[in-house]
């Protein structure tokens, strides 16, 4: 028995916002945002759809797919930055929307790097054969802690939700290695204080750095090869960073995951809602070695690798 993902879901908010659109708000243009990040588009929510309204959408839908009941949850864990407010947590207001009853229910604060922390915290769970089915959010509603008035934060940013049934899956497949790390150290480079406020150039060469390492540790640490590796789903933060994971890997552009042009960095929810686009698109599938990276405020950082497949 190993645990693994048996059912995903995500949510993205209607509301398309261009970097035409940017342009008209602030002092940018749509050829600086598409070469220095790659985003072409974001989604953000409006007044009426809150972070838990997102993270409702996308756990009722990975229940959906996993096929298990909603009481047959034993945990919930919703990685955000962006909570509705600092009590009750996400995970405790989508409990009792989703009539998750028997589940107990917290939030993980690790910035973009928070689906990476669930997924781990998630299997130790299942491992030690305390709790059968863990659902893990990441959600973000960026849009609310955003200065609209600086351009060097709020082209980068988009809301959205992705979330995963972690639950019990067949000899094999699964979560097959993680790491999660953290340097707090770098915390001045990329915090909260009325509004995001990042020192970019320093968050790009930690996030050069920690991406390519923390892939390469985790893909030895599952005792694997880059040979080995089907696909990529790198935190889409910027194209350029993503991009250099990839070279890391040796892996050819087609075996990357890129949603970074249509919603923007979604910070903890990226990777679960890039992820949900391959599989739906056909190119993640059963028995397929997966990378999952990610880096974020604190500073953190963490990778996970699984064999694809229930
Ligand atoms: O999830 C983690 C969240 N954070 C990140 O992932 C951020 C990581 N860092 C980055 O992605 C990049 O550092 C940025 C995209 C934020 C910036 O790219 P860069 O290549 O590092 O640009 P820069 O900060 O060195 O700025 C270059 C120039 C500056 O002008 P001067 O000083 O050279 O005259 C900026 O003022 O670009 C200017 N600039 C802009 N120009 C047009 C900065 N933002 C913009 C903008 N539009 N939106």
């Amino acid at each position: 028995m190993n645990a693994g993902i048996i059912g995903m879901g995500r949510f993205v908010p209607e509301t398309v916002v261009t970097n035409a659109d940017l342009e008209k708000r602030m002092d940018t243009t749509d050829e600086w945002i598409r070469t220095r990040t790659g985003i072409e588009e974001r989604r953000i929510a409006g007044d009426e759809i809150d972070t838990s309204d997102m993270a409702f959408e996308a756990a009722k839908k990975a229940i959906e797919d996993s096929g298990i009941k909603p009481e047959e949850i034993d945990l919930i864990l919703v990685a955000t930055v962006t909570p509705d407010q600092s009590f009750p947590s996400v995970s405790c207001m989508i409990q009792d929307r989703l009539g998750a009853k028997n589940a107990a229910a917290m939030d993980i604060s690790a910035a973009c790097s928070g689906f990476m922390y669930g997924l781990a915290t998630a299997k130790q769970f299942i491992m030690t054969e305390t709790y059968k089915y863990v659902l893990v959010v990441g959600v973000e509603k960026l849009s609310k802690i955003t200065d609209w008035n600086d351009r060097n934060t709020a082209v980068l940013f988009g809301d959205g939700a992705g979330a995963a049934i972690v639950g019990p899956v067949s000899e094999g497949r699964g979560i097959l290695a993680f790491e999660l790390g953290a340097d707090g150290s770098g915390g001045k480079h990329l915090y909260f204080d009325e509004f995001i406020q990042m020192n970019g150039r320093e968050v790009f060469k930690f996030a050069v750095r920690q991406m390519g390492e923390a892939s390469v540790r985790v893909i030895e640490k599952a005792g694997l090869s880059k040979d080995d590796v089907d696909f990529l789903i790198p935190h889409q933060a910027n194209i350029r960073i993503m991009e250099s994971s990839r070279q890391r890997l040796n892996l050819p552009e087609e075996k990357m995951s890129k949603t970074v042009n249509r919603f923007g960095n979604t910070s903890a929810a990226s990777i679960p809602i890039s992820l949900v686009e391959e599989i739906q698109n056909g190119k993640v599938k059963d028995d397929d070695v997966v990378v999952m990276v990610g880096f974020g405020g604190g500073l953190t950082w963490g990778s996970v690798i699984m064999k694809w497949g229930r």
